[in-house]
């Protein structure tokens, strides 16, 4: 039933449209239209149709009224069928009425009695959207009428409370105290002023491509099924951890960052210096044939690779950080994937990129 739950987001999107309308006709009295060749300027009537938000303080609110009394009937006729009699919903319907007190529980049971901060969101929504599947047939008068009804339903407003454009802004929702302004500073509004939207970076450069990573599914097609095959009879390790191995195959890592990854590899190998650790020596390791490092006792997987002629290019040494046990039992063939290497393995392509860049960069190569 959550996902019924938005009315907020729904009302922002739909006010922003309205936005944009009015905008586009003011633009167009003032001379001004940005692209004359497109479209057709709106009609007064068709902003009008569109221009139906009704803000917290009432501002936008049609003329018209309504009260409990007169908000009943309708209900009952319109809407009882799916929200049940008194709001209680029937199946998994929304649920209008009640709630209250239930915001701290394992399961907040959120009406707009004992969730929604604002009148006006209530009538807006009934007015946009209801009844559900014949949205905007009713009036302005019945609209009120319903919103009354459904206030006094939740103790919110007297049964003879009438509801108009004047008093809907005045309404206090039980709830209403409780929305503030999110102070974290990384969640402020972005200001319009600060956005860049030209020639924003002076270089531009593909770090990586959505083809590689292989995000698209392209079943079928001969040229994309051959290409697939020549892939495998050429690298069968690929399928150890493709987007791994193929996202390291493009451009680009940054070493700076890489250097931050390697603080996962530092505790075990020197990457700028002879010295083996618990892992061998990484100095020189582009290119070379691996469990060659001299006076490092690899493991049986490690030696089975150097008989091998295994060579740490780009592809393998993503691949084989990215699963380190995938690599070794696909790649090398070693049974189960025993490395003496304990390490998980590296999960973000980015990270295995930009580490790839470090130890070409400090590898000495
Ligand atoms: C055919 C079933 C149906 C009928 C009839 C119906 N509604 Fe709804 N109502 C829904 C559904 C479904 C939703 C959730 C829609 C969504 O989130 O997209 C909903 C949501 C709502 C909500 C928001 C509830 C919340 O907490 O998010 C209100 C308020 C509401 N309806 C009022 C009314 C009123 C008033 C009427 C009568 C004019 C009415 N509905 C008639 C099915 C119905
Ligand atoms: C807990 C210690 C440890 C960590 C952490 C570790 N390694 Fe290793 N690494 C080893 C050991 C031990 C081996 C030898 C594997 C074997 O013999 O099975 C090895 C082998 C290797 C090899 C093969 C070298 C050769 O000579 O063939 C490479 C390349 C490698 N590691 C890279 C990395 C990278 C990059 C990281 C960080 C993302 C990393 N390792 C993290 C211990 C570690």
């Amino acid at each position: 039933m959550s996902v019924w739950r938005n009315p907020m987001k729904r009302l922002t999107i739909a006010a922003g449209a309205a936005a944009v309308l009015v905008f586009a006709a003011s633009g167009a009295q003032a001379g001004e239209r940005m692209f004359p060749a497109l479209g057709k300027i709106a009609t007064p009537e068709q902003i009008k149709a569109w221009d139906i938000d009704v803000r917290p303080d009432g501002a936008g609110a049609p003329a018209g009224s309504g009260t409990a009394a007169k908000g009943e009937p309708i209900y009952i006729e319109k809407c009882a069928a799916c929200h049940g009699d008194f709001g209680e919903a029937r199946g998994r319907y929304p649920v209008l009425v009640g709630g209250h007190d239930t915001l701290k529980d394992q399961r907040p049971e959120k009406t707009i009695g004992s969730y929604w901060p604002y009148a006006s969101t209530v009538f807006d929504y009934i007015k946009r959207a209801m009844p559900f599947g014949e949205a905007q047939t009713l009036t302005d008068d019945e609209v009120y009428a319903l919103t009354a009804f459904l206030l006094n339903m939740n103790d919110v407003i007297d049964s003879d409370f009438v509801l108009d454009a004047s008093t809907i802004g005045k309404v206090e929702m039980p709830n209403g105290d409780k929305f503030f302004e999110d102070p974290r500073p990384d969640a402020q509004p972005v200001k319009v002023a600060d956005l860049c939207m030209k020639d924003c970076k002076p270089e531009v450069k593909v770090i990586g491509r959505a083809k590689i990573i292989d995000v698209t599914p392209d079943k079928g097609g001969a040229k994309a099924k051959a290409a697939a095959k020549a892939a495998e009879a050429s690298a069968p390790a690929a399928d150890a951890a493709p987007a791994a191995a193929q996202v390291a195959a493009a451009p680009a890592g940054d070493p700076e960052a890489g250097k931050k990854v390697f603080r996962k590899c530092m505790a075990c190998h020197n990457v700028d210096k002879a010295k083996n650790k618990i892992g061998p020596s990484l100095q020189g390791v582009m290119g070379r044939t691996a469990g060659t490092v001299d006076g490092f006792k690899y493991s049986n997987a490690f030696q089975a690779a150097k008989d091998q002629g295994l060579k740490w290019t780009d592809e393998n040494l993503a691949a084989f950080v990215a699963k380190p046990k995938d690599f070794v039992k696909d790649k090398i063939g070693a049974d189960k994937g025993r490395t003496r290497m304990a390490f998980a393995g590296l999960r973000k392509e980015k990270e295995i990129e930009d580490l790839i860049a470090y130890i070409k960069e400090a590898s000495g190569e």
